[in-house]
């Protein structure tokens, strides 16, 4: 029979007093990006509790290499990352973006054996992935102590400033820093580093450049998980936006430009039509075939890797692959 035990704490960031999620920061980005002559909508908004289930399914794809990439990356450099993360005492590990943390766990393991001193604060925008977490950490990881913090990245690096103050090591996995245009994710990395002290350490993981069809089919999969990914924003903003979207007359759309190194998703209105989104005070019109641009997947070379950490006052240290060296996760170090 399983003991009632005490929940390891959870932050939650950008709360209202009374407890819902801040609803008119979501309206005001919303109505901001489909009022633009292009449209868009930030991808951040895809993890509600239905998108962050219909990401875990992404993961489990065929076509989806990314996770089970790293993933190896992980299991065969476990020992030397523990290694070089534990090299001066204790820390922080910080994980920004962490979801499901299945990479992360596979170090967790390794950190923990190692007898290393450390605590471990996993950040993410889904409350209901970080609150999956801290329970499922609890069952397999006991002796770990977690504090979980539900926010955006900037609200957590914030919050983080201010709550700890100890050395960290900085996770930003999954090629999550992909989703930024080349220009925000200097801005990010920069407001990283910012944080950071000498000593300190970031682990990135990115999605390096290969077959563009192996990239293309990764992002419009066969059983249409990630159409339904995509689509699930629309569905979102008909759920709390009091909207009236019909999601139907809307497609997936997919293309990956091998000159850029960006996969980018559009969601497209098959007609011409009109959509009321009532909380958001705002009325949007489409034409037949007009896009909303709604992702960015960045993949990258290596040298390209190293200059953008370079940029940002990182220098790499140790990079590590998969056996295809198809994804890489650069250790950095701050210059
Ligand atoms: C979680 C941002 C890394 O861009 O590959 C997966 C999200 N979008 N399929 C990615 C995603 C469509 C994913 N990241």
């Amino acid at each position: 029979m399983d003991l009632i035990t005490p929940l390891a704490p959870m932050i939650e960031l950008g709360r209202q007093n009374d407890g819902s999620t801040d609803s008119s920061a979501f309206a005001r980005d919303v109505a901001q990006g489909l009022g633009q002559k292009q449209k868009t909508l930030p991808s951040r908004y895809f993890y509600d509790g239905t998108g962050s289930r219909l990401f875990q399914k992404i993961m489990e794809l065929p076509e989806y290499y990314l996770t089970r990439s790293e993933i190896e990356v992980f299991e065969q450099n476990k020992y030397e990352m523990a290694r070089q993360f534990s090299g001066g005492g204790f820390f922080h590990l910080i994980d920004l973006g962490a979801g499901d943390a299945l990479k992360t766990k596979i170090l967790l393991k390794e950190l923990s054996s190692q007898q290393s001193n450390f605590d471990y604060v996993p950040v993410d925008i889904s409350g209901e992935a970080m609150k999956q977490l801290s329970e499922s950490l609890q069952q397999e990881l006991p002796q770990v102590a977690v504090e979980a913090v539900v926010g955006e990245y900037f609200q957590a690096l914030e919050w983080l400033q201010e709550n700890k103050s100890g050395r960290k090591v900085l996770l930003f996995l999954g090629s999550n820093i992909g989703n930024f245009e080349t220009e925000e994710s200097i801005d990010f990395l920069q407001s990283i580093r910012s944080y950071l002290k000498p000593g300190d350490r970031l682990l990135m993981g990115v999605d390096l450049r290969k077959n563009p069809d192996t990239i293309l089919k990764a992002y419009d999969d066969a059983a249409g998980v990630t159409a339904a990914f995509n689509l699930n924003l629309l569905h979102r903003i008909n759920r709390e936006l009091d909207a009236d979207f019909n999601v139907d007359q809307f497609c997936h759309h997919a293309i990956y430009n091998p000159l850029e190194g960006v996969m980018r998703s559009f969601i497209i209105s098959k007609v011409a039509q009109d959509v009321h989104i009532r909380k958001a005070n705002v009325r949007v019109h489409f034409d037949a075939w007009e896009a909303i641009h709604t992702e960015n997947s960045y993949k990258y070379s290596l040298p390209q890797v190293a200059e953008l950490g370079q940029k940002c006052g990182f220098a790499a240290e140790t990079v590590f692959y998969d056996s295809r060296q198809g994804f890489a996760d650069i250790l950095f170090s701050v210059r």
